[in-house]
């Protein structure tokens, strides 16, 4: 799979980690950036990615900040995007059978690389149930549609 992966400062210590495992599972990883840990805002970053994602540039992405909740609740911004913050593997793997979550938001300064590495596989393993799951999540759209 073709990831976007972006973060903040606080995000990239992981950042550097989780690459080169999300590398070794065989996906191609596209970094949106920052690339450095000077003091930055994360909704550049977190708009970079959701954008790439909901363009189809990517198929899917990775946001890393301290929380995981400024990202999600930048990407959620953008049309068609589904962004899960989770802190652990088995949100992760439901995040996406039942919500079908297109970007998932790991909270740097709340988990360990390790815990990163499970969720990423959860959910990058998992299949999106559709049926029910998907009449949801018309009906989350709908609700952008009617703003
Ligand atoms: C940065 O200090 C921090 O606020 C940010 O990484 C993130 O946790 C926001 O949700």
């Amino acid at each position: 799979m073709k990831i976007g992966i972006g973060n903040d400062h606080a995000g990239f210590p992981m950042k550097k980690e989780l690459v080169p495992i999300l590398e070794s599972m065989g996906h191609e990883v596209i970094d949106y950036g920052t690339h450095n840990d000077e003091r930055c805002d994360y909704p550049v970053y977190g708009e970079k990615v959701a954008n790439a994602v909901a363009v189809g540039e990517v198929d899917c992405g990775v946001l890393l900040c301290g929380t995981g909740i400024g990202m999600s609740l930048v990407a959620n911004k953008v049309r068609g995007i589904r962004a899960a913050a989770v802190s652990e593997p088995y949100s992760a793997k439901l995040s996406k059978m039942h919500n079908n979550a297109n970007i998932i938001c790991l909270g740097a300064r709340v988990i360990g690389i390790e815990t990163a590495r499970m969720i990423c596989e959860e959910w990058l393993g998992a299949e999106f149930e559709g049926g029910r799951h998907q009449d949801r999540i018309d009906l989350i759209m709908a609700i952008q549609d009617n703003q």
